[in-house]
């Protein structure tokens, strides 16, 4: 039986990873979270103290990081030799570092194959930047999510505050800008809307008035075959 692949892809704080868990949690499927793998890169880069600059360095470093996911309670957790860092791949150190180790072919070559793995054994809704092209071109259905950089801002920004963690929401959104223009015109999979991905923008929708959309627009492409 062939399984059933979403791709979900956009730049950083579209509201991917809610949207998706959500989905994921009413078709009964697997969230994967590619983001918290690149994350995890990111980490063991940083805890080498070798520098974002570094491509050489990061290339060779990137075999000895041995990444995997597993899931504990519906929850992924990403297994970074050996040691779960879950925790750890949130803060905005790990995603600057993210967005700079994700330019690297040796890292993007690894993280691939390990996501193209996971989909081929489960229903899985993916979500990252590359996913509607170059990890499941494939996929049952493709969403290109989106929302203003200023509307993604704001999120981050109450997002900390409900931390109580005090921020600056316009240094915020020069942050957000400067890794979609990073993750949009690297050289290795840049994030791009696939020719056949939907667009949704969620600057104006609610979390679940964009759930209920994804969930629709999978019904529609497939239905007859879905029971
Ligand atoms: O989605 P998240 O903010 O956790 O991703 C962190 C970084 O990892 C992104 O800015 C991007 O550079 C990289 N990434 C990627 N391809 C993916 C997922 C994430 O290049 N599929």
């Amino acid at each position: 039986m062939d399984n059933y692949n979403i791709a979900i892809d956009g730049p950083a704080g579209a509201g991917k990873s809610t949207i998706a868990k959500r989905v994921a949690k009413k078709l009964e499927y697997i969230y994967v979270d590619t983001g918290a793998m690149y994350r995890a890169m990111a980490l063991f880069m940083l805890r080498q103290e070798i520098f974002a600059e570094d491509e050489g360095k990061i290339s060779k470093a990137c075999n000895q990081a041995e990444i995997t996911i597993e899931y504990i309670d519906g929850e992924q957790q990403v297994i970074l030799n050996g040691e779960n860092v879950t925790g750890q791949i949130r803060t905005e150190e790990v995603g600057k570092m993210a967005s700079a180790v994700a330019k690297c072919n040796a890292v993007r070559t690894k993280m691939v194959q390990l996501q193209k793995n996971l989909a081929a054994t489960s229903n899985v809704i993916m979500d990252g930047r590359d996913i509607g092209t170059v990890v499941l071109p494939d996929a049952d259905l493709k969403v290109y999510l989106t929302a203003s950089s200023k509307e993604r801002a704001l999120r981050r920004w109450k997002e900390l505050e409900n931390k109580g963690i005090s921020s600056d929401r316009s240094e915020i959104e020069a942050d957000i800008v400067k890794r979609d223009f990073q993750d949009m015109n690297r050289e290795n999979s840049p994030l791009r809307q696939a020719e056949d991905a939907v667009l949704v923008d969620s600057s104006n929708l609610t979390i679940d008035e964009v759930v209920d959309k994804i969930i629709l627009l999978f019904k529609e492409k497939c239905s007859g075959e879905l029971g």
